[in-house]
């Protein structure tokens, strides 16, 4: 019984721990200002390093229609979709926790960089 309980409040607090709320767009602003300063360099190692380019291609063009493009975005749309995989704010479903697995290891240095 006690046992039961215990993993019914683990469910319980999932959601919580799995989600945050969104950026309005001051603090999206404000979260993209704040990350370090990009390296092109830097970009390409953790695409390659991270592999990224397993999924997304080596150059960010995917070669099959299960996976996103990434390549051409401008720096803000990567920089929030990586934000939102890696703190929790994008819980979409199978594809998302995808990326969230991807997204949990980068620093924001990576973020800025990729
Ligand atoms: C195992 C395959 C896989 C790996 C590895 C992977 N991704 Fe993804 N990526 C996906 C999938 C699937 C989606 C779409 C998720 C969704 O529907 O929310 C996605 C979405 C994205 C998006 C958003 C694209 C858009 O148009 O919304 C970005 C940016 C991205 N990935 C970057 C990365 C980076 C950077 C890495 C390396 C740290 C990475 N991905 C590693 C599969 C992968």
């Amino acid at each position: 019984m006690k046992a039961r309980l215990m993993i019914l409040s683990a469910f319980a607090a999932l959601p919580m721990l799995a989600s945050a709320a969104a950026f309005t767009p001051a603090e999206l602003d404000k979260a993209v200002a704040s990350l370090p300063k990009a390296n092109v360099m830097g970009g390409f190692a953790v695409h390659s390093k991270q592999f990224c380019g397993s999924c997304h291609g080596p150059n960010g063009i995917a070669p099959t229609a299960n996976w996103p493009h990434v390549a051409g975005q401008p720096f803000e749309v990567t920089a929030k979709a990586l934000l939102d995989y890696r703190d929790g704010r994008c819980t979409g479903g199978a594809q998302a926790a995808i990326m969230t697995a991807a997204a949990k290891r980068l620093t924001d240095q990576q973020i800025a960089a990729v």
